[in-house]
């Protein structure tokens, strides 16, 4: 295994070990019965977000809270509505979930300042909050790139990474999400 196929694999690791200790915390997993964009669910999101978010960081070469990063990403939408069923209580969704997601959040597992900052300014400049931190900056960032592929790729989005979904019964009820990139250099 070469030098970059190490850090791969030890990153994946990590990544992997985030997911599962908040999936065990909290009712992240509950997201999966709800869609996002297009035939994507809620839960596909949140990890497609974090886990390219976590690799956009890494790129980056900078330092970053790692654990606040992934944590803020995955709960960035954690709200348990169908943002498009025409309730009119969800009028304003677009603007007001990062709130909601937020107080979620909060009920179930206490947020440093970094993740609830993430959760809240990640729809900028749609909202007028900007992210205090370049975790927020990150987060906000590859969600937006995420929406619009999930939106242009509305047939099968994150197709392999669908198809690479494994349940893990070690993990209690939780499902380990197999990225590509997790397979392997
Ligand atoms: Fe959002
Ligand atoms: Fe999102």
């Amino acid at each position: 295994m070469g030098k970059k196929s190490l850090n791969r694999f030890l990153q994946e690791k990590e990544f992997r070990s985030f997911y599962e200790l908040l999936v065990r915390e909290s009712g992240l997993e509950e997201m999966g019965r709800f869609p996002q964009h297009g035939s994507t669910s809620r839960l596909m999101h949140s990890v497609a977000v974090a886990y390219y978010s976590y690799r956009l960081a890494r790129w980056t070469r900078l330092s970053f809270h790692w654990e606040e990063l992934v944590r803020g990403a995955l709960l960035h939408d954690y709200f348990f509505y169908d943002a498009q069923d025409g309730d009119p209580a969800h009028r304003w969704h677009w603007t007001r979930h990062p709130a909601v997601a937020a107080e979620n959040a909060k009920k179930e597992v206490p947020l440093t300042s970094i993740e609830e900052d993430t959760i809240r300014s990640h729809m900028f400049p749609l909202t007028l909050k900007p992210p205090k931190y370049r975790e927020g900056v990150v987060v906000s960032l590859v969600d937006k790139a995420c929406s619009v592929y999930e939106f242009f790729s509305r047939r099968a989005p994150y197709s392999t990474l669908r198809d690479e979904v494994i349940p893990q019964r070690s993990v209690g009820a939780s499902v380990l999400f197999l990225l590509p990139e997790m397979a392997g250099d």
